[in-house]
Formats: C-alpha cells, structure tokens, sequence
C-alpha cells in the first residue's frame, strides 16, 4: 500500500478509530478497524527467539538462537544478518509481524542483569550489528523494533530512575545504534526505554522522541512504549509517541480521545501517529494476508545447522596453552565438572526467553562427537543456580474461582514441570484475575538426607510435603526480585527425605491483586566439601579436565542486575581445585558479562561461551574439538576487578537517578584513558592459527574535508589451519579542541583465510570517524589536523598504523551526519 492510500484510509477513518490505533488491543496485539478492513498487528519477543504471544515458561516451543553478546562476538555482519532472517521466519511461524528486537543498549556497567542481551560496550560495532539484524528481519517482510531507546543500562530501579547522560556521552555513545537503526537499517519500530532520561520519562521526552528520533533522523515507523511505560496521556502523545503498549490502554482510548476534545492533543498528532501504524500494517504485508495465524513450533533443520555454526563462531578463547583444540586420538578420559556441564545454560531471563525446541548440554555435545572413542567421567562440583533447581515433575492442577481454594475445585491442564505462569483462563469458568490452584505431584528422592525445597511465587503461595507444611510464602509474602520484579523472592525450607521413598508435594497458590501470576518450585540436596574433592579426584584421573562454570538465566536476566562481578557460589574454587589436580585443565564460561578469573594462571585453556542457544553443547564440543575456529572476539572489556569498570563510583546510582559520571570514556575507552590494564581487552580473542599484517596503505596523507579514506592492508593465516581473523580499525585524534577518547574502533572485517593465504582488507573512513560531537555547535566536528589510523587484533594488540591530516575543519549539521562513517 502505498503513502497515498494509507492517508485514504486515514482519511476515511474517524476520530475515534484513529485513537483506537494508538494503544494494544491485547498484551501483544494492536487494534484492528474492521469497518475499513484494518486487520490488527501481532507483535513477539524478543532478541534471540520469536516466543510468540504464550507464556514465558512453557509456551509454543521456539527456536533458541545465541544471545547478542554472543551473536556480536562474531563480528560477523553476514552472519548476524542470516539470524535476523531465520528470525523473521520464526515470529512468521507465531503469527506475529514484528519481532521486539534487537537490543541495543550499551554494556556500561558488567552487573547490568540484560548485559547479556545487549550487543557491546562499543557504539560503533553495536551499531554494525544491529544494522545488520534488523535488515535481516526486515528484508523478509517482519518489522524490527530496536529497543530500549535511551538510557537503559542497568536494571536498578529500571522503571523509574534517571539516567543523567550529558549531551557528548548521549550523542558519540548511547545513541549511535539508534541512529545507525534508523538511518541505514530504516527499522520499522523503535521501542522507548522504561528510565528517564536527564529527569522526562523516556515515553514522554519531546526532545528525544520528536526532536531527535523523528525529525533529525528522519524516522517514519512507529515509536512504541515498552510494557507499561506509559504514564500520561496527553505528554506521551505529544511527546510523539505513537503507541502505547500493551493493551488494553490504560492511558489512551477513551483518555486520548478527552484530550483531543478538551485541545490538550491536536487531531494532527493523532493523525500522525495513526498514520506510522497504517504504515507498519502496510510494510509488514497484514493488509494482503490479514487473516490471524496459528502459533506454530516448526523445528527446521537449517536453523538448527545455523543456531550452532553461529554459536560456535560467537565463543572467544581467551587463553590456550596449547591444550586445545582437544585431540581425542591422544585422549583416554575426559572430566566434565562443574554445574553447567550437564545442564545447557542457552540464554539469559526476562522477556528474551524462549520455550527451546531443545537443549544440547555440553556433556550431550561431546559425547555425540566423540562417540565411545574416549572415557568421559562427570562431576557437577558444585552449584551455581539462584534459584533452587526446578522441581521437573508433571503436575496435576486443580482451580478455584476464589483466592481462597473453597468450594468445588474444577480440574485444569496437568503441568509439565513445577513453573507456571497464568495468562489465559486456568480451567473453563475460572477467572485468571482472582483464582487460586492447588498443584500436586509426587517426588521420590534419589539420595537420603537433606533437601532443600523453594518456592517463588507472584502471587501467595506455599508448599506442604506429606501434608506437612513446609514453606510458607503465602502469610509473610514478600516483594522481591522474581517476576518482572512482581514475584517474592525465594522461600525455603528444609526436611530429611528417604531415597525411594514417594512424597507428595502439594503447592497452594492464590492469585495477587495485579500483576503477573505464576509459581515456581525447586527442590536439591546440597552440595558440599565432598562434592569438589570428588570433581578434583576425577580430574586427576583424567587427561583432560574441562570444566564448565558460569552462570544462568537467573542471574543474567532481565529486571535483576548481578550484585557483583564474581562467579557465584564455590565455583571459583571448583576451578582452583580442578586446576591444582591436573593441569590440562581448560574452562569453559558461560555468562552473559565479564567476570573476575582469580585461578586464570593455573588452568590450561579458557573459551568463553555465553549463551549460544538451543545447540550450545553441539557449538562448544565444535570448538573444543577443533571442527569449528574460536573466532569470536570480545565486544566488552574484562577488568580485572570490578573497581577497574568505567561505571564503578557511578553505578547503580540513588534517590532515582544515576549519572553516567565517567561520560564518554566508558569500556576501552576508560581503559586507555586511565590506563589501566584490563585482563582480557575489548576485541580479544585467541585463534587455532595465526595471523600477521602487512603495511598499511591510505588512499591520501591529506584528506579534503567530506572526503573518504580507503585504508588498505594484508592479512596473512601463518599457521597450519585455516581460521579467521577480525581486522579492527581505530582511530585518535592526535589534538582535539574538546576532551576525545584516546582511541576508538570506526572499522572492522571479518577475514578467513586457509594457511598461508594472504587477503587484502579495504576498510573506509568517512567523516563521522573522524568527528566528535560539538556540544556548544550543536554538530559534528572533524576538526584539521593530524589522525592516526591503528589496525590491529584488539584495542590493545595494534599491528599497523599511518597517519594522515585532514586539511580543514568540517562541520556535519545533525540532519545531515551519517550514522556511522
Ligand atoms: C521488556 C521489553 C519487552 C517487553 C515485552 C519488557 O519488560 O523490557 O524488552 O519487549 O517487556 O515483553
């Protein structure tokens, strides 16, 4: 449907219909105006799967592709670009039109809880890669809605802090993807962040939204709100953004109608906003196909084939002594330790997650490549969940149209697993606003001795075991961190059980006054002192031990920040001891941030993974084995301590706001500055082979002011495999009116090479490299004088430089500036 006839048919609508337009119908649909044949829009989660409108837990299975930062690990923009593809397919097989990603916030702080959602600490390559997903989703017809636009770098009080950004750190850093999504992706949604930014409200900052989103940047798609980020109805609107979300509205309909008649809100303004939904509808392709489609779980094989090379290709090793790639021909026995050896850590928690088609663990990965060929002996070591371990028994359900479970019971669906979370209607006749449930299994324990049981509940809730009562979170229900922030935190108790023996566990549950509804049980016998003598003794009787530590979609998750910058629980010693027994001992991380690495002298081999998705065991056994390269390079600094990140002193900040102290010298660029020495450097990776740089060549010494650069160079695999290499171009100011970084990454390629082939790299520099923004002027500014180009194989390991000059000063006004050169 072209302009013209979306403004017919905004024309042909009334008043009332075009506010209608602007507010969720439903959690996660738009109204439709079935008078003019306005079918309504679907939208899904999220960044690393299409979720579809079900549950969070339990709902349509999807398929799990790797988190951002493992997908930025990559640097590989044709890579990320095929994900965002096979992401269209998957939200088309949830009936859904846009996908509510990428994510694109940056890693300012290690601790933020969706770090492992977003792609970099850098704006630069956050910007290559969301550019290059959103054109991948989009070119298949589905919208891309980058998020969560400003200021969204910590979870702390996400709802109502301020994040105090000045107007340089704002411009060169935070809003670089945004603006690279608009101007070069042509994203169809953008999705304000829940925060304020410098004391407005994200959803109601005119500045931000119209001033800058729409007219500097020319953006026509649709600005929405996040989940319930809306607070008003006539500053939101003319704020400019155009629709709330979800629905039913709670600020617009019938509001948003009062306000216009009442010349708080022009009918222009409505016209606006309900003319980019039209839009949307019309590029999403809804008006030919309007019919509603089923949910469907399609497991297609080339997505599996894709989610692994990508997985594979996203792990950066950080140290090798040689030990890897493991070659099984010399190897008898293997030692998989640690707790996320038999469980498949494949994403992190919140609204990103997924219900997998599958999980492939690490130990499942291996053993399907090594087949019998070599021992492989397990330990679990030690814990590292927040929660207790879910209880992974089906459930019978029983409901109540009361809070009080009196009356005739009316049975419901049997559960799979002891988490659930209500949506829908429970049971026919029961309402899901103000229900209770009584929830019962049998559990049989393995082993004699204590068990802990957990309960976590939005909502009251508790436990009894034979009748007994064991956890109460129902008569000292307390508002904690589960749950979007709407569960309690976990209630515990503890009982002596008998291995073989049948108990039956029965779960309480009534529904809160709002909010979300759902319940979660967990249950596990600690683990102690023997636990990690039996991992240390396994491991020296093992050729290799491999041990697989990190941490879970609980700590890393939407909602929660981490409380600090550790592995959690005794994992580090774990490691330590694992180490002292045999030194072939290779870590593998799973986490969706930095850590500290206290025992990195002692182990043999470290290969960060992330969370690679659905076939993150097949992806890490690829790499440990050689059948796939370590590529992936870091797109976030490891300090060595958490004192060392550029947020510490600024961070989380109080009394609802946090000022972004450090400005514009955050991730390298603190480092450099500082000059402190970061443990592993932004861009790091190790390699199987090896690679050497030739000289760099630049297409002048002199540039004219709105000139390009093409800097040229080879790159060479020295050794005997083939690999591949990510080329990083940095550039300094040698002498800058206003304070700069001392160096920052404007360009990179991803090269493979068999051994000894040479290629040659073209990278080009226009004028945004070279400029900072002019907080006095307003503009970009290149200003004359001498830059140096720096390529190399990290921040901190530069290979090559040149310099050049360019010849006078070049102002960019802010309509004009091209995203990223
Ligand atoms: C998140 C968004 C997400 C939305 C819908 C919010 O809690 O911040 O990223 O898209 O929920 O699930």
């Amino acid at each position: 449907m072209n302009e013209q006839r979306i403004d017919t048919l905004l024309n042909a609508m009334t008043l009332e219909e075009q506010v209608s337009l602007l507010a969720g119908a439903t959690f996660w649909t738009t109204a439709p105006v079935e008078r003019l044949g306005i079918p309504a829009l679907k939208v899904s989660d999220g960044p690393n799967g299409a979720r579809g409108g079900g549950s969070l837990v339990g709902g349509v299975k999807a398929a799990s592709f790797p988190v951002a930062i493992s997908l930025a690990s990559t640097w590989n923009t044709e890579l990320v670009t095929q994900v965002g593809q096979a992401l269209a397919q998957e939200a088309r097989s949830k009936g859904a039109h846009v996908l509510l990603a990428p994510t694109v916030n940056l890693h300012r702080s290690t601790q933020n809880g969706r770090n492992f959602e977003c792609y970099s600490e850098d704006p630069f390559l956050s910007a290559r890669v969301c550019v290059a997903y959103i054109q991948g989703v989009q070119s298949q017809g589905v919208g891309a809605t980058v998020k969560h636009y400003v200021g969204n770098e910590s979870e702390f009080e996400r709802m109502s802090i301020s994040s105090d950004i000045d107007e340089r750190a704002l411009r060169e850093l935070y809003l670089v993807p945004f603006e690279a999504a608009v101007k070069e992706a042509r994203t169809w949604a953008v999705m304000c962040a829940y925060n304020k930014l410098n004391g407005t409200f994200a959803s109601e900052n005119r500045r931000l939204l119209t001033d800058i989103l729409k007219r500097e940047w020319g953006f026509d798609g649709v600005l929405m709100s996040d989940w319930f980020a809306t607070h008003s109805t006539a500053e939101s609107m003319n704020a400019g953004l155009d629709l709330e979300m979800p629905g039913p509205a709670k600020f617009r309909g019938q509001k948003l109608l009062e306000a216009v008649r009442a010349g708080q809100v022009r009918a222009e303004a409505i016209q606006d906003s309900a003319r980019r939904v039209l839009r949307l509808l019309s590029r999403v392709g809804v008006f030919e196909h309007p019919a509603p489609v089923e949910e469907q779980a399609i497991d297609r094989p080339e997505h599996r084939a894709l989610i692994r090379r990508a997985g594979a290709e996203g792990t950066v090793l950080l140290k090798n002594n040689g030990v890897l790639p493991l070659d099984p021909t010399r190897l008898k026995k293997i030692a998989l330790i640690g707790p996320n050896a038999r469980t498949a850590q494949i994403m992190g928690g919140g609204s990103a997650q997924v219900n997998a088609h599958y999980r492939v663990t690490p130990y499942e990965g291996l053993q399907a490549r090594l087949g019998g060929s070599v021992v492989l002996g397990y330990e679990t070591g030690c814990a590292n969940h927040k929660l207790l371990p879910l209880l992974e028994k089906p459930l019978t359900a029983e409901y109540f149209n009361n809070r009080g479970l009196s009356g005739k019971g009316v049975p419901g669906a049997g559960l799979a697993q002891a988490e659930v979370m209500w949506f829908d209607e429970p049971a026919p006749g029961v309402n899901v606003d103000t229900f209770s449930a009584r929830l019962s299994t049998r559990f049989t324990p393995d082993e004699d001795g204590v068990h802990h049981f957990g309960l976590v509940s939005a909502g009251l809730s508790r436990l009894f075991v034979d009748g007994r009562l064991l956890v109460d979170n129902w008569s000292a229900w307390k508002q904690g961190d589960t749950y979007f922030n709407n569960g309690s935190d976990e209630a515990t108790g503890t009982l002596e059980l008998q291995a073989g023996r049948a108990y039956d566990v029965t779960i309480e549950y009534a529904t809160p006054a709002e909010g979300i509804r759902a319940v979660r049980v967990g249950v596990t016998r600690p683990l102690g002192d023997e636990h990690l003598e039996r991992a240390a003794r396994l491991a020296a009787d093992c050729d290799v031990a491999l041990v697989f530590v990190g941490h879970n979609g609980e700590w890393d998750t939407e909602a929660v920040d981490r409380p600090h910058m550790d592995l959690v629980g005794r994992q580090n010693e774990l490691v330590s001891r694992v180490a002292s027994a045999n030194p072939n001992t290779v870590v593998v991380l799973q986490t969706g941030a930095p850590v500290t690495l206290p025992w990195l002298d002692k182990v043999a081999g470290v290969l960060q993974a992330w969370y690679p998705g659905q076939e993150a065991g097949n992806a890490i056994a690829d790499v440990l084995l050689g059948a796939a390269e370590p590529s992936g390079r870091l797109p976030q600094t490891f300090p060595v301590r958490l004192e060392d990140n550029a947020a510490h002193g600024h961070y989380p900040g109080g009394n609802g706001r946090v000022r972004y102290g450090e400005g514009l010298f955050m991730g390298y660029r603190h480092h450099d500055t500082k000059n402190i020495a970061p443990l592993f450097p932004f861009g790091f990776g190790l390699s199987y082979t090896t690679f050497a740089y030739g000289n760099l060549r630049l297409s002048t010494e002199s540039l004219a002011p709105g000139g390009t650069l093409t800097v040229t160079l080879e790159v060479t695999n020295t050794g005997a495999r083939a690999g591949q290499e990510v080329v990083q171009l940095y550039v300094r100011d040698e002498k800058a009116s206003l304070p700069r970084p001392e160096k920052e990454l404007k360009g990179f390629l991803k090269v493979a090479l068999e051994p000894g082939e040479t290629k040659t790299v073209t990278l080009t520099l226009g004028m945004r490299a070279l400029a900072y923004f002019d907080d006095a002027r307003a503009a970009w500014v290149a200003e004359a004088g001498r830059f140096e180009v720096l390529v190399g194989s990290s921040s901190r390991d530069l290979h090559a430089r040149a310099t050049f000059s360019l010849q006078r000063d070049w102002v960019g006004s802010l309509e004009t500036a091209q995203a990223a050169f």
